[in-house]
């Protein structure tokens, strides 16, 4: 962020320092934490006046606070059609449920797919997804090189929410292109134009799934999704399209993102990699440690409902206010060397999955497709070293990598086969095995 602070604008309801953090800036890309930082030292509920103006929590507390009023700060779309959750504002007109619909409304919406992600359903989905990262890891290991976010990080959780959704998981380069797209793409960028295009397409894919699940139920979740009943009747059909489109977004790069940190950080921390196999207890922790300090969804937007102080500051209502979850995360008064590593961290409250009635709904199979991919790759490749990585130089609210090279000596197919497996799917034998099928439509 540039230290120059701006002289105040009338935008700002009260006198509070204005300054020039963007979240969408090459310094923000560079060093989110770092740039947080600044503000959090400075004026922890600070005003920026760049995208038209809006306020940036970054403490922990604070974004805690805010995450939890809905009331407060929503996250629906605003009375425009655009969306909350974007600054600046934007937004196709899709609303997405659950999230851009405020309790109590929302409840309904949560509930379609919260019993098919509880802790026992993403338990059953298990070996399902080990069956996964061993197809994917079958087509890399004999050649002793993958580029990791193209041979595992994306395609897994992409394919396993695909599967679990019960769309073709052999479209998934379709899926994780359009995202990757999305979450890179800073405002007003070329990659945004094309990222809207392929979002469009997309959305008339799960227009045609939807629609003829609608005319002939399936025993998957998509047909659970198109034929929710909310208050009495069936759902919107264009509700029933964005939350699929939310389900899919909000699981694929995320998981992607902290799988690349986690083997960045492997790679140089190889003492840990024995333990990390053998103590699950520690996965559990690690996974955690690693969700907090990544953060992959850097920050997200709210719209401030009716005038509130906030440490101080007015906030006024229709203000755009971002919640900083990496700030939070980082917050040195809510962790101890928060910049550190701790893969034993324990309590960990990290807001990494968001907090409040929004709180991540997939957060048990990101974590479940997490431990897979890294466990599939400590006792697959062994001696994988990085090479080299790149971390894009814009980028929007995601923290990821756009390629991490690894290198390893080549190692055998799974099972003892001999022959590397269709990249194209065509061999794949199929969907999980005993998927839950979830409750019948209405
Ligand atoms: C490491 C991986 C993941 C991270 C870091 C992550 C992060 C988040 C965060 C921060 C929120 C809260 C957003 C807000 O309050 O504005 C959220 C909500 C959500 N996430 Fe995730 N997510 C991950 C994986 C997943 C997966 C795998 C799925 C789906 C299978 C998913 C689906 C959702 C949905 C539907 C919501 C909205 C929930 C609601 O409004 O009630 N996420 N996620």
């Amino acid at each position: 962020m540039p230290e120059a602070e701006a002289q105040n604008r009338d935008a700002s309801p009260v006198g509070s320092p204005t300054f020039a953090f963007d979240h969408h800036s090459p310094e923000f890309a560079q060093d989110p934490v770092d740039s947080l930082r600044v503000l959090q030292a400075r004026c922890p509920v600070a005003r920026s006046d760049q995208h038209g103006g809006f306020w940036v929590l970054s403490r922990y507390d604070d974004v805690k606070r805010a995450a939890a009023d809905p009331a407060l700060f929503s996250s629906a779309l605003r009375p425009d059609g655009s969306r909350t959750l974007h600054i600046p504002r934007d937004g196709d007109g899709v609303r997405r449920p659950p999230l851009e619909v405020d309790p109590p409304g929302f409840v309904a919406f949560r509930r379609i797919v919260e019993p098919m992600l509880s802790p026992r359903a993403v338990a059953a989905m298990v070996d399902g997804i080990g069956r996964y990262v061993d197809y994917f890891l079958d087509l890399q290991v004999p050649a002793g090189e993958m580029e990791l976010m193209k041979g595992l990080a994306t395609p897994l959780p992409t394919t396993v929410t695909l599967d679990w959704l019960g769309l073709d998981p052999k479209d998934w380069r379709t899926y994780s292109e359009a995202f990757e797209l999305m979450n890179l793409a800073v405002p007003g960028s070329p990659e945004l134009a094309l990222g809207r295009d392929a979002m469009r397409d997309l959305t008339e894919v799960l227009r045609e799934e939807i629609g003829a699940r609608r005319e002939q139920p399936r025993s998957d979740v998509l047909s659970a999704i198109a034929n929710a009943v909310v208050d009495g009747e069936r759902v919107a059909a264009e509700l029933a399209i964005g939350m699929t489109m939310l389900v899919l977004a909000g699981g694929v790069s995320t998981t992607a993102d902290v799988m690349a940190h986690a083997v960045i950080y492997l790679d140089q921390h190889r003492d840990v990699h024995g333990e990390l196999i053998e103590d699950d207890q520690l996965m559990r922790t690690a996974t955690e440690e690693f969700i907090r300090h990544v953060t992959p969804v850097t920050t997200i937007g709210r719209m401030a409902t009716e005038p509130c102080t906030f440490a101080s500051s007015a906030i006024a209502a229709g203000d755009s206010v971002l919640l900083a979850w990496i700030g939070a995360n980082h917050d040195p008064d809510a962790f101890e060397d928060p910049d550190e590593t701790d893969l034993r961290r324990w309590p960990n409250r990290h807001l990494g999955f968001g907090l409040g009635p929004h709180r991540c709904v997939g957060s048990n199979l990101a974590r479940a497709m997490f431990r897979a991919g890294v466990r599939g790759l400590l006792q697959r490749i062994p001696d994988f070293r990085v090479v080299d990585s790149e971390a894009p130089t814009d980028r929007s609210t995601h923290n990821g990598f756009v390629r991490v090279n690894l290198e390893f000596t080549p190692t055998a197919l799974s099972g003892g086969g001999g022959e590397r497996p269709d990249p194209q799917f065509q061999d794949w034998a199929g969907r999980f095995p005993g998927r839950q099928a979830p409750p019948p439509p209405g």
